[in-house]
C-alpha cells in the first residue's frame, strides 16, 4: 500500500502528518511523492485564513478528477481543521471524492478504513494504536529515519482562548495537555532515531498543564525533556504574552539545550484593536515583556505575529503597530492580512471594512520595515561565529539554523547532516545568512546511532 500525504498549514499539522505516516507504515504502507502512484492520499488542512482553505479546495478538485479518471480505487482522506474535532456533515456532500474524514491529530478513522479494506483485524489495530499513544513512542516513517534532524512534538492540543479573529478553538477544540511521560517517551524515541532538535508545540504552549489539576507547567516539562539523551536543542512555540512568566524565562536562560528564541505574537500595536481582538493585554504590557525577555536572554531572538486590516483598524491605529515594531526591532514578524473566518466573533459582529488593497499596503509597509530591521540585526553577525545545527543539503549548500533560529548556508565536501558546527558568518541578508567553516568544527556529535524498534 502506497500513501501520499499533502500538508497545508502550521507545524502542528506537520506533526500530525508525521504521526499519520508513522501509523500508516505500521500497516505496511510506503510513502510516495507521486499522488498518481498512491493507493491512499491524505490532505491535512488549515483554515486559519481563506487562502489556506482555497488551496485545500484546489487539491480536492485535482483528486476528484483523478478518482473520476483512471484512479477510481484511490482512498482519499481529508484531515485537520477543515474537518474539525466535531466533524462537518456538509463536507461529505461538498466533496464526494473523500472516503474518510479525520479530525485534527487523530488518524484512527483512516487506519480503521485501511484495516477494513485489507481485512486486517480492526480491533488489533485499535489496541496497537492505543498502546502506542499511551507510550508516546513514535517510529519515524522510513524516508525520515536517520535523516530527520528537527521534529515537532505537540504538547497542548486545541485552544480555549477565543481571540475574536481565530477559528482554531472551533476546529481544534478545547485545550488539552498531553501527559509529561508521553511527551518524554515521544522525544526519547525521536532522539533515538537521529532527531537532534525538537520543538514543543501548543497554540499557547506556555499554558501547558493549566488544564490539569496540580499539573506540571511548561518550565517543569522543559526540565524533563532537557534530559533526553542525544537531543541537542529544544524549542517551544507559540507563547502568549499573558503566560510567559519569569520562571519560564529563567528556565530557558538556564538550560543549555533550550534555544534562546521566543515566538510571542503581538497581533496589533494599538490598545483598542487589541481589546477588540480579545487579546487581554496592552501594548505597554507587551513592551515590558519584550524587555524582560531581553534581560533574561540578551543574545536571544524574538519573533511575533501581526494581523493587519482587522475590522475597524484605522490608518492611525495601523501606524501604532508600525511604530511599535520600529521601536522593538524584533528578529522576525509573521504578517497576516485579516481574513474573516466563519463562526468567529469578528466575522459575526464586526465589518471587514479595510479594503483588500489597503491591507496589502499595510502588509508591505511592515514587510519593508522589517527587512531593514533584520538586515541591521543580521549585519552585526558578520565575522562572528554561530553554532549551526545542519538540517539538510539544499541547492549545493548545507543548510541549518542558529540557536536563534536564523537560517545559515555554507559549503563543505563532507556530509554534515545532523552535525552541530561552528560557522563564520560571511554574508548577511534579511532572510538568511551565509558562512564558511573555520578549520575545524566544534561539538560534532558522534555518528548517528539509529535504533529503531
Ligand atoms: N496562539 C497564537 C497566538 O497567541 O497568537 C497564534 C495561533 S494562530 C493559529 C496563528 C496565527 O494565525 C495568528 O498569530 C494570527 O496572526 C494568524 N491568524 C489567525 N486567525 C487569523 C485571521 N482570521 N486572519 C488573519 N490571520 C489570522
Ligand atoms: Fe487562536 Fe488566540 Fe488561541 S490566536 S489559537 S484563539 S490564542
Amino acid at each position: 500500500m502506497k500513501y501520499h500525504i499533502h500538508t497545508i498549514g502550521c507545524q502542528m499539522n506537520m506533526a500530525d502528518s508525521l504521526r499519520l505516516a508513522s501509523e500508516l507504515e505500521k500497516l505496511g504502507g510506503a510513502s510516495t511523492d507521486e499522488i498518481g502512484e498512491a493507493d491512499v492520499a491524505v490532505l491535512n488542512t488549515c483554515v486559519v485564513r481563506q487562502s489556506a482553505e482555497d488551496r485545500a479546495n484546489g487539491w480536492l478538485q485535482r483528486v476528484g478528477r483523478l478518482k473520476n479518471g483512471d484512479h477510481a480505487g484511490l482512498v482519499v482522506g481529508l484531515m485537520g481543521c477543515l474537518v474539525g474535532v466535531k466533524g462537518n456533515p456538509k463536507l461529505a456532500r461538498a466533496f464526494p471524492q473523500v472516503d474518510v474524514f479525520l479530525p485534527p491529530s487523530d488518524p484512527t478513522a483512516l487506519l480503521n478504513c485501511i484495516a477494513d479494506r485489507n481485512q486486517l483485524h480492526v480491533e488489533r489495530v485499535a489496541v496497537a494504536r492505543r498502546h502506542a499513544a499511551q507510550d508516546g513512542e513514535l517510529t519515524l516513517p522510513l524516508a525520515q529515519r536517520g535523516r530527520l534532524v528537527s521534529a515537532h512534538v505537540p504538547v497542548v492540543y486545541g485552544c480555549s482562548y477565543a481571540c475574536a479573529f481565530c477559528i482554531v478553538p472551533f476546529r481544534r477544540g478545547m485545550e488539552r495537555s498531553r501527559p509529561v511521560g508521553e511527551i518524554a517517551a515521544e522525544t526519547r524515541s525521536l532522539a533515538a532515531q537521529g532527531v537532534r532538535e525538537i520543538t514543543l508545540l501548543g497554540q499557547i504552549v506556555d499554558r501547558y498543564g493549566c488544564d490539569v489539576k496540580d499539573g506540571p507547567d511548561l518550565a517543569q516539562l522543559l526540565r524533563v525533556v532537557h534530559e533526553t539523551p542525544g537531543l541537542e536543542r529544544i524549542r517551544f512555540l507559540t507563547s502568549h504574552p499573558n503566560y510567559m512568566n519569569d520562571d519560564l524565562l529563567r528556565t530557558v536562560a538556564a538550560l543549555p539545550r533550550i534555544c534562546e528564541h521566543i515566538e510571542v505574537p503581538v497581533q496589533s500595536g494599538n490598545n483598542t484593536i487589541l481589546l477588540n481582538m480579545r487579546r487581554d493585554y496592552t501594548v505597554e504590557q507587551y513592551r515590558s515583556l519584550i524587555g524582560r525577555i531581553r534581560v533574561h536572554m540578551p543574545a536571544g531572538s524574538i519573533a511575533c505575529d501581526v494581523i493587519v486590516g482587522f475590522p475597524g483598524e484605522s490608518a492611525a491605529q495601523f501606524q501604532d503597530t508600525h511604530d511599535l515594531l520600529a521601536e522593538l526591532k524584533l528578529d522576525k514578524v509573521h504578517i497576516a492580512k485579516y481574513s474573516p473566518r466563519p463562526g468567529t466573533l469578528s466575522a459575526r459582529h464586526m465589518v471587514d471594512d479595510v479594503p483588500a488593497e489597503e491591507k496589502e499596503r499595510r502588509r508591505k509597509a511592515l514587510d519593508d520595515l522589517q527587512a531593514g530591521i533584520v538586515a541591521d540585526i543580521n549585519n552585526r553577525l558578520l565575522g562572528e561565529r554561530a553554532q549551526v545545527l545542519v538540517e539538510d543539503f539544499h541547492r549545493g549548500k548545507w543548510r541549518g539554523r542558529t540557536r536563534t533560529n536564523k537560517l545559515v548556508f555554507f559549503e563543505d565536501e563532507r556530509d554534515r547532516t545532523a552535525e552541530l558546527v561552528d560557522v563564520e558568518i560571511t554574508w548577511a541578508g534579511p532572510w538568511s545568512l551565509r558562512g564558511r567553516l573555520p578549520d575545524a568544527s566544534v561539538d560534532a556529535p558522534p555518528p548517528l546511532a539509529v535504533t529503531v524498534a
